[in-house]
């Protein structure tokens, strides 16, 4: 693999402008109206695994979009490493608060590719495509490889789970390589650990069957927006602990070492306010902020909408108000049962004059990957090798509950090697990826598959 970097310097023009082919494919999986875009997305991967090297390649249909598979088998007694992303990417909107012109358009600007899915996930599967096109065309493969590219990650992967369960002879592996989180810095190699658990729901408060004058009936009926407040405000106490019942019970508790450990990674407060644009971090009492977002599970609203929102001023009391509300999970808590708790708390606490439903959308469990298996060995030694630098293992607060689907159907664990920073704005405005993460991580990757093979 030692010609890797030379092989970057004398393709990297080409690696980037084949990303941006892919990029400019806007694949929202969110939206109805880009149905047509999701398989373009999946036939342009499917065409580049097979320029990459591979046997086949094929746009396989699934419930609902298709799942690209593809697979180079040099040796059936070798190891084989499945490589897992998605090529789905989030709205792109409120498209007014983006510095480039158009985000599926994407535009270099001091050093960093700027784009929907720079980052999340096209850039980093497409590092895996060319690391594995490198090994292919300078005959270094050392196993087999198959890529499963799914395009609706961020809608849940609904889809995905059933695949799995009907194509379980198929995607036979030994790793699942998975490059969709990310690490502490550029200078600092992180391999994640763990991942969150989510539990997410979508609640309606019903007060009258049509908005009214709220000067007429101002303080004689039951505001459903002022009731929704309330309700959501209550399901935090005043040391930021969730007070749905039962809602910790599962808790994995860490031991004294291991929280020592966890927080011993770097973290620096000043500049995590300063890029955030706050003046002062909130979260659960009795925890760090590795740890609010590592080990400890909690609720947040992701929207809220309700009443007239227009320009000016229309005095009405609304009819109805609408939330949606998102909960992380850590090791042990279980996603259904987690939302269960909270649909039976949020109708019990529903006062008198006013209904609320509430709805399951999605969900899914966290993860926790060991540090003594031969997969993170070899990944750790992979960033030595490129980075010079041992990496530290990090549980992240984010969530990719097919991983955990994937141990529970195919019996196969995942090594998450992902190069994204947390200045990336994945799923914000002037979401970026910088062009030295893309470029060290085709470099590094490689070198995984030497050492997991060796
Ligand atoms: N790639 C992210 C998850 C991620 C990002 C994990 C950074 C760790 C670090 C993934 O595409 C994502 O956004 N997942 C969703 C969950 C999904 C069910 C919608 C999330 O975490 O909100
Ligand atoms: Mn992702
Ligand atoms: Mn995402």
């Amino acid at each position: 693999m030692k010609d890797i970097k030379n092989y970057i310097e004398a393709n990297k023009d080409r690696f980037l402008s084949e990303l941006f082919d892919f990029i400019r494919i806007p694949s929202v999986s969110a939206k109805p109206e880009n149905k047509a875009d999701m398989i373009r997305a999946a036939e342009y991967l499917k065409q580049q695994l097979l320029l990459c090297g591979a046997d086949k390649a094929e746009v396989m249909p699934a419930q609902g979009n298709p799942i690209v598979y593809a697979e180079k088998i040099i040796d059936p007694s070798k190891p084989t490493v499945m490589v897992y992303g998605h090529y789905d990417v989030q709205p792109a909107e409120p498209l007014e608060l983006w510095t480039i012109p158009d985000p599926f358009d994407p535009q270099v600007v001091d050093g960093k590719i700027i784009a929907r899915g720079a980052d999340d996930d096209k850039g980093q599967l497409f590092m895996q495509a060319k690391a594995f096109e490198y090994m292919v065309k300078t005959n270094q493969l050392p196993c087999n490889v198959k890529f499963m590219l799914e395009g609706e990650e961020e809608v849940g992967s609904p889809s995905l789970g059933p695949f799995c369960k009907e194509h379980k002879e198929l995607l036979k592996c030994d790793i699942i390589l998975v490059s969709d989180t990310g690490m502490i810095a550029q200078d600092i190699p992180s391999i994640t650990c763990g991942l969150r658990g989510l539990s997410y729901m979508e609640v309606e408060v019903t007060g009258p069957d049509h908005d009214l004058h709220s000067g007429i009936f101002g303080g004689a009926v039951a505001n459903p927006a002022n009731v929704l407040c309330e309700m959501i405000a209550s399901l935090k106490d005043e040391m930021n602990r969730v007070t749905i019942p039962g809602f910790y019970d599962d808790v994995l508790v860490l031991s004294a070492e291991e929280r020592a450990e966890m927080n011993r990674a770097p973290f620096d407060l000043e500049k995590y306010k300063k890029s955030l644009g706050i003046d002062d971090i909130v979260g659960e009492e009795g925890y760090t902020s590795l740890e609010r977002t590592g080990i400890r599970p909690t609720l947040d609203v992701n929207g809220m909408w309700s009443g007239y929102t227009g320009e000016g001023a229309k005095t009405i009391i609304p009819s109805k108000a609408y939330a949606k509300i998102s909960m992380r999970l850590v090791p042990h808590q279980n996603s259904k049962k987690i939302s269960k708790l909270f649909e039976d708390h949020f109708l019990s606490i529903a006062p008198k004059g006013v209904t609320v439903k509430v709805k399951d959308l999605h969900g899914g469990e966290g993860y926790v990957s060991p540090t003594n298996t031969k997969a993170y060995l070899a990944a750790s030694k992979a960033y030595e090798t490129a980075f010079g630098k041992k990496p530290i293992p990090t549980r992240s607060g984010g969530s990719i509950p097919i991983i955990a689907l994937f141990e529970e159907v195919l019996g196969v664990k995942s090594i998450l090697m992902g190069f994204g920073l947390e200045s990336d704005a994945i799923h914000s405005p002037n979401e970026n990826y910088p062009l030295f993460n893309f470029y060290k991580g085709i470099e590094t990757i490689p070198w995984f598959y030497k050492f997991y093979t060796e």
